[in-house]
């Protein structure tokens, strides 16, 4: 599995890195290359020449090596690996991993990468469970990046609890799971997300609320598990996941044609709230206020995506997830949404403030499809996202 596989194996400094030598050698009994990187505190713990030499490579330490910038700059180094492994991976490092620093090389390389990276996390339990690691592992795992352990157990301060890391051959075994196709594997899916904009002059526009943060986690979650997606994404308040084909649009009708223009493919998920109606001509300069005189809009309503896609003749996908966004009869309303769409699978919310589901971290929703109606728990948007993406790959496949 991991033969010819090339691994960029960054160390830090932690009482765990006298592990990673044990890790270099179990990778290269599987035929896998290894480069090692060495972060300066790294070398407190385990020598560049025991690392070169079990590596049987060149140990990258310093961004402003000459020489090696000259053999081969950061980002060329970054993308000549298939993986990029972090063991141990320590509190500082993943802080800056999410934070986004580069202030050395091993953090350089992990800023430029375009490639999957997997953290083998190892520090004291007390760091391990402070909010601002938590923080920053849920910001990794957001931005894709693949986790092993920590494991619980004594730990080298004397302490008990989650910290420890994870053994090299668990950490090989999560090597080669992330090597592993994933059931959406050679799936195209296309999903849209956050609001549309619809100009009212070239100040003003109309919108819904949403953040995009259920779409974006849905794309996320799939792209996790193999499929090739298509994002096509109104202006939302957080950025695009990693790894995934996007499109940004504004407008309805933008959304149309990119949507239209991704086809075809094996699934739809609409997540985008779309703005039900546009200005039936938008005025081209800023509508000025005149005392006694309110303005008035005049509407038209905006094509409707999923159902165009859902009641598509020739080249409909196999599989059109729809949502609908409620604030009562949830249910009753969505059951009906899905007859009226044509849509295969309609995932139904209540959006009613008190909720807080609009703009928030959590989501609780039913998922109506032709076997009827299943209410999941509350759970996060992320949670929703990989439930979602798994129950997609089983129908798929299934
Ligand atoms: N949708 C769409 N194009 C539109 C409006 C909605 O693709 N012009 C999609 C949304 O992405 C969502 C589903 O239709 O998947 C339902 O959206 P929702 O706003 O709940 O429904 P509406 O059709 O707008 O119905 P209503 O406003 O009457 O509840």
């Amino acid at each position: 599995m991991l033969k010819n596989k090339h691994i960029l194996l960054v160390v830090c400094g932690g009482i765990a890195a006298f592990k990673a030598l044990d890790l270099i050698r179990r990778l290269r009994e599987r035929g896998a290359e290894v480069t090692p990187v060495l972060t300066k505190a790294a070398e407190e713990f385990v020598t560049p020449l025991s690392v070169s030499a079990l590596a049987g490579n060149k140990v990258y330490r310093d961004l402003f090596d000459l020489t090696s910038e000259a053999e081969m700059g950061h980002i060329e180094l970054s993308r000549a690996a298939d993986l990029i492994v972090v063991a141990p991976a320590t509190a500082d490092m993943m802080a800056k991993m999410a934070q986004g620093h580069a202030d050395d090389l091993a953090s350089t390389l992990l800023l430029a990468t375009d490639k999957r990276v997997l953290i083998a996390p190892s520090m004291n339990v007390r760091m391990w469970e402070h909010p601002a690691t938590q923080r920053n592992l849920a910001t990794l795992i957001g931005d894709g990046v693949l986790v092993a352990g920590p494991n619980e157990g004594d730990m080298a301060c004397g302490e008990y609890g989650p910290g420890r890391m994870a053994e090299p051959l668990e950490i090989v075994d999560a090597i080669d799971t992330a090597f592993e196709d994933g059931p959406l594997k050679g799936k195209r899916i296309l999903v849209t997300s956050g609001p549309t904009h619809e100009p009212i002059d070239p100040v003003r526009y109309i919108a819904n609320r949403s953040s995009g943060a259920q779409g974006t986690a849905i794309a996320r979650a799939l792209s996790v598990l193999g499929a090739d997606v298509l994002f096509v994404t109104g202006p939302a308040d957080i950025p695009p996941p990693a790894g995934v084909e996007v499109v940004k649009v504004q407008t309805a009708a933008e959304m149309l044609e990119a949507v239209t223009g991704g086809l075809p493919a094996d699934a739809a998920v609409f997540a985008a709230a779309v703005a039900d109606w546009r200005m039936a001509s938008e005025s081209g300069s800023k509508i000025k206020k005149t005392k006694g005189a309110l303005p008035v809009l005049k509407f038209a309503e905006n094509p409707d995506i999923l159902a165009t896609v859902a009641q598509m003749k020739k080249g409909r996908p196999a599989l059109v997830v729809g949502f609908a966004a409620e604030t009562d009869d949830v249910v009753a309303h969505a059951t009906a949404k899905r007859e009226r769409k044509g849509c295969d699978w309609i995932v139904a919310n209540d959006v009613s403030p008190e909720t807080g589901i609009m703009g928030g971290s959590e989501n609780a929703v039913t998922v109506i499809s032709d076997k009827g109606a299943d209410t999941w728990p509350r759970m996060t948007k992320d949670q929703v996202a990989q439930r979602l993406a798994l129950q997609i790959a089983e129908a798929l496949n299934g």
